[in-house]
């Protein structure tokens, strides 16, 4: 692990009622499966999980978000898609806390086979509207991000915290012990990226659609679910940088060995 990377628990946006934390990294989530990251949202006291994971996360994460929170407080956990890495500890999660489960209605049925699961606490996005409106007043918008890479993805904005969660996207996999917390110096985060979008995001057409709605939300930090989190200048060099990206279907022939 690089040093110079703190890759603790860290609180991204605090106010009076409202917050915006990173649970930090495991060490060990490298070996062997992909370096996953998560996130709480807290507001008035009561919590939303983003992406909370698999379950050989389960126990670091519950250790990460109960020194934050108690579980009977977390209303909301959002899926940003069906992947395993993302939702594969749904048992044990709707086992440990109240909440409801937030993901793209595309995926709802297919939530069962990763273990026992209430139909009556899955609300798929679709049928939840926009967003949903927290305690402080706080909005937690849900940004559509279809084949990016999932045909059913959604990202979740933080108004309040002007921080955009997106899921796999901004994603990619750092070289073990070159991990960082955050991206200050985007054109050298580039290596650790750039494979990753070429092959997961379906084409330059919906890379571009979906820059185009972020770039008006105007976040201050992209919060990605690997890798590592954009702020500052870092922001707009990816939205630019991926916006104008070919991959998916512009390289079809590259996947093909043609
Ligand atoms: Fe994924
Ligand atoms: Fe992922």
């Amino acid at each position: 692990m690089n040093d110079e990377a703190d890759l603790t628990s860290r609180v991204l946006y605090e106010d009076g009622d409202h917050s915006f934390i990173w649970l930090g990294a495991d060490a060990r989530s490298g070996k062997g499966a992909v370096q996953t990251l998560q996130y709480l949202i807290l507001d008035k006291g009561r919590g939303w999980l983003l992406d909370p994971g698999g379950v050989h996360l389960f126990a670091r994460v519950v250790a990460a978000v109960s020194r934050h929170v108690p579980l009977d407080r977390i209303d909301g956990i959002f899926f940003s898609h069906q992947d395993p890495d993302v939702s594969s500890g749904i048992a044990l999660w709707l086992g440990v806390t109240p909440a409801r489960i937030y993901i793209s209605g595309l995926w709802t049925r297919f939530l069962p086979h990763f273990g026992i699961v209430d139909p009556g606490r899955i609300q798929p996005i679709e049928e939840a509207g926009k967003g949903v409106r927290l305690g402080s007043g706080a909005e937690l918008s849900f940004v559509p991000t279809h084949y990016m890479h999932s045909p059913g993805a959604f990202s979740l904005y933080d108004t309040r915290a002007k921080i955009l969660f997106s899921g796999d996207v901004g994603g990619g996999f750092f070289p073990e012990g070159g991990e960082t917390a955050f991206v200050d110096d985007f054109p050298a985060h580039l290596p650790v990226i750039q494979g990753f979008h070429e092959r997961l995001i379906a084409s330059n057409f919906v890379a571009r659609r979906w820059c185009d709605l972020v770039s008006r939300l105007k976040p201050e930090m992209i919060a990605p679910q690997h890798g590592a989190i954009y702020r500052g200048a870092s922001v707009q060099g990816f939205l630019s940088w991926l916006s104008a990206l070919k991959c998916g279907t512009d390289l079809l022939d590259r996947f093909y060995g043609a």
